[in-house]
């Protein structure tokens, strides 16, 4: 059986695909024919259903798709399929949600392809932290607003709350932050945030399934956000904006929005 440490000969590559955020209008060209020609494709859950309709009939369709608490294959054993599907097959597309480089394990996965051999091409796509807030109106930087934007994660591990941020620094360095798998641990993340400085009234934004035609958003404030969220019950897979660009979001709301 094929080995991550054991280097043989390949017949195929493997591409690492951004798929967007969920707008099949936002898929990349590049992708779209990457699909249309797999012999195999790994996809991980928050891929949406437009995309997956593009993929070859032919092709094999793998789900390695993982969800908060409800993992459905681990990385280790994602990493071999396409280590035993690249040995196989000429095209083997991983399939990510958004883009494969932003919080998506697509660094780790290029390394243990080039470590076992495997020839690895990356096509970007477009993270959900830049088109979430797009389609809802809110602009990540605007003069006057912001001058600089964070990307950072506020994932937890395994239900313990281990924080590896430095939360109080980047509230400090940064006018906007865009917080990924942050919702569920909010009530930790904003102290951390208000002891580096920002206020009760900075506006955040909220915005679950973001381009998806169910997409969802929460307006509100550092100091009601948590209590917004218990009280709607709101829930991930949702994007955090953080910042004054928020409060450009109703003017802007009306003039962006496409269709799906
Ligand atoms: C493991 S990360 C993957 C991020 C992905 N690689 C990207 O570039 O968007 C999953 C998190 O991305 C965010 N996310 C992904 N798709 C989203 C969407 N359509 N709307 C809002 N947030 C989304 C959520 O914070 C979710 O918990």
């Amino acid at each position: 059986m094929a080995n991550s440490m054991t280097p043989s000969t390949p017949v195929g590559k493997v591409y690492l695909v951004g798929a967007g955020p969920g707008d099949p209008g936002l898929f990349t060209l590049k992708g779209k024919t990457l699909l249309e020609m797999a012999d195999v494709v790994v996809y991980d859950a928050l891929v949406s259903e437009p995309i997956l309709a593009m993929i070859n009939p032919q092709a094999e369709r793998i789900h390695a798709g993982k969800r908060r608490g409800r993992h459905s294959l681990p990385q280790e054993e994602t990493t071999k399929i396409l280590i035993e599907k690249a040995q196989e097959f000429a095209i083997v597309v991983r399939l990510k949600g958004g883009d494969p480089f932003v919080f998506g394990r697509g660094g780790e996965e290029m390394a243990d392809l080039q470590a076992a051999n495997i020839p690895v091409e990356i096509v970007p796509g477009i993270t959900s932290g830049i088109a979430a807030p797009a389609y809802c109106g809110i602009p990540l930087t605007s003069r006057g607003y912001s001058c600089s934007a964070t990307f950072v994660t506020g994932h937890e591990a395994a239900g313990k709350y281990r924080p590896q941020v430095n939360w109080q620094a980047i509230a400090q360095g940064s006018e906007t932050l865009v917080i990924y798998m942050g919702i569920h641990n909010l009530p930790q993340i904003i102290p951390q945030l208000l002891a580096g400085g920002l206020t009760t009234d900075t506006p955040i934004a909220l915005i679950r399934w973001g381009t998806r035609p169910d997409q969802e958003e929460l307006l509100g404030n550092l100091g009601d956000i948590v209590q917004k969220v218990e009280a709607t019950g709101f829930a991930a897979p949702a994007i955090a904006i953080v910042g004054r660009v928020v409060e450009l979001h109703p003017q802007y709301d009306t003039l962006l929005h496409t269709a799906n």
